[in-house]
């Protein structure tokens, strides 16, 4: 399992440093929340700041839409320099969310909140690189994890594995040292931490508790040193 840092948790009066935290730790992937007061209850990010990050970092950036229509944002977000653009399942135009992410020349990502069964989303995993399984309702870091959903990540792992699909898992909210170990055991490849990375008090071993770097190595992650 590898690790992607939420900026969501850091603290916002020095980004650049909470950046070279992740970094200096090791972490390759840099998780980044846009929401837009509808889709969620929350404002967070836009695509400019998606720039001022391309701007200061090489590591991955997966960057999360909350947002009811991304379809109007979409293009932007792969301009700012994304390296892989993630929408919501019941967010409007899910399958032509996803091509147009493709078409941009970058792979696309599923999510879906704690509500939504996973047998809504099987016809569209061969239009998808990753799917992003909300372990909370999106909007807020630094809530508790809802145990139901590590059922939800093994059930897709199993069907995943059965049709043999290039489908990467990844969950996001409330993930920690402590519960780390079972997403791990369900199949989880990425795990998305906000508050367990940039409030950990030693991030050093936290990174080395949580992630294995032999586990998986995507496609679309493209520097070999990472
Ligand atoms: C929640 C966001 C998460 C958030 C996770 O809507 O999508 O990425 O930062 O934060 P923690 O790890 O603190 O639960
Ligand atoms: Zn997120």
């Amino acid at each position: 399992m590898r690790i992607a840092a939420s900026l969501l948790g850091a603290d916002f009066l020095h980004l650049a440093e909470e950046t070279r935290k992740a970094e200096n730790a090791g972490i390759a992937i840099l998780h980044l929340d846009q929401m837009d007061g509808h889709f969620v209850p929350n404002i967070s990010f836009g695509p400019d700041t998606v720039s001022a990050f391309r701007s200061i970092t090489d590591r991955f950036l997966d960057v999360h839409l909350m947002l009811s229509e991304p379809m109007r944002y979409i293009e932007r977000y792969a301009a700012a320099g994304a390296n892989l653009i993630t929408v919501h399942y019941e967010a409007e135009n899910p399958l032509e969310s996803l091509k147009l992410i493709h078409k941009l020349g970058l792979p696309a990502g599923l999510s879906i909140k704690p509500a939504t069964q996973i047998e809504e989303i099987l016809p569209l995993l061969p239009y998808t690189e990753l799917v992003l399984v909300m372990t909370v309702e999106p909007g807020f870091g630094g809530q508790p994890i809802h145990p139901d959903c590590i059922a939800k990540i093994a059930a897709l792992k199993d069907f995943i594995l059965r049709e043999k699909l290039p489908v990467l898992l990844e969950a996001d909210g409330g993930i920690k040292e402590s519960n780390a170990a079972r997403l791990a055991a369900a199949g989880l490849d990425i795990a998305v931490m906000g508050t367990g990375v940039f409030r950990s008090k030693d991030l050093s071993k936290t990174v080395s508790v949580i992630e294995n770097k032999e586990a998986f190595t995507p496609f679309w992650l493209k520097k070999p040193e990472l």
